[in-house]
């Protein structure tokens, strides 16, 4: 009886264990991150330099050719800022529940790039 008793409460002791670790887990993971957390950018962004290495290894897969992904081009400067300024490429970058590009939404310092880009005014270099 006793014995039962000890395993019992072992059990217990590690379903306890068990469920505290489930839920920190669930409470720890890296969220979609917030970009207002981060530092500001101070120097100065522009498409050669910043912006084009993002949209080349994030975007261009899907969206250059004539088969681009929903008629989206995002080969070269004028193509991006199109797509920035009157398009919804901003939107769909920051889009948790949608996001593109469509494995995951990309981590908060590559999305506050595009978001400084556009701020200071899309400069090309
Ligand atoms: C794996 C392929 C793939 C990748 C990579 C990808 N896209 Fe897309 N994208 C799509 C598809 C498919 C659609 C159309 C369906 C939809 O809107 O979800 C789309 C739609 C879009 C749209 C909406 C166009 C419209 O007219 O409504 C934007 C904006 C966009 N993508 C931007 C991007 C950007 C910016 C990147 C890189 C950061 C990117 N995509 C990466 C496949 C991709």
């Amino acid at each position: 009886m006793t014995k039962n008793n000890t395993y019992q409460k072992l059990a217990l002791f590690f379903l306890t264990g068990m469920v505290l670790f489930l839920y920190n887990c669930t409470t720890n993971t890296i969220d979609e991150g917030d970009i207002t957390d981060l530092p500001p950018i101070v120097e100065t962004v522009t498409y050669d330099d910043d912006v084009a290495p993002i949209i080349t290894n994030n975007c261009i897969g899907c969206h250059s050719g004539p088969n681009a992904n929903a008629g989206l081009e995002l080969t070269g400067y004028a193509n991006v800022r199109a797509a920035a300024e009157q398009g919804n490429l901003v939107n769909r970058i920051n889009n948790g529940s949608n996001p593109m590009p469509p494995s995951g939404i990309l981590p908060p310092e590559t999305r506050q790039i595009i978001d400084q880009w556009i701020a200071d005014g899309y400069l090309e270099n």
